[in-house]
């Protein structure tokens, strides 16, 4: 899928975003290996160290849908910035999508491997 494309599914999941804490919204999208298309945003928590990251809710939508691995993935800011997954979230998309997930970054696009060496695996 063309990026422009998956970074316009991911900007218009920032608007289900709950971020009244940290007022930083944060949109993501992804394709399966099918050609679906799964999404998320981030929901936050007065507790703050509980925020779910939009990968969370992504990652919930990919196994509501059907589970299957992630190809691409991208992540936005409220203004549609394209920014990177945080530590523990790049760990969460080696889970779905292992070391060849792309992913696009502000400095374009990277595998997943590139962005987490040494990564934690099943085996
Ligand atoms: N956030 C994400 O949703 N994904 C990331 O990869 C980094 C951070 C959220 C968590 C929190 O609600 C807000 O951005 C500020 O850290």
């Amino acid at each position: 899928m063309l990026w422009d494309e998956l970074v316009t599914r991911a900007s218009a999941s920032t608007v289900h975003a709950y971020a009244p804490y940290s007022g930083y919204v944060v949109g993501a999208a992804a394709v399966v290996e099918d050609g679906r298309v799964v999404t998320g945003c981030n929901v936050e928590n007065a507790s703050y160290g509980l925020t779910l990251c939009a990968e969370c809710s992504l990652v919930s939508d990919l196994h509501l849908s059907g589970g299957g691995q992630l190809t691409q993935f991208v992540c936005v800011d409220g203004l549609g910035h394209v920014i990177t997954p945080c530590g523990r979230c790049r760990q969460l998309l080696w889970e779905h999508g292992g070391g060849s997930l792309l992913v696009l970054t502000p400095e374009g696009e990277r595998a997943l491997a590139d962005l987490l060496p040494q990564a934690w695996e099943p085996d």
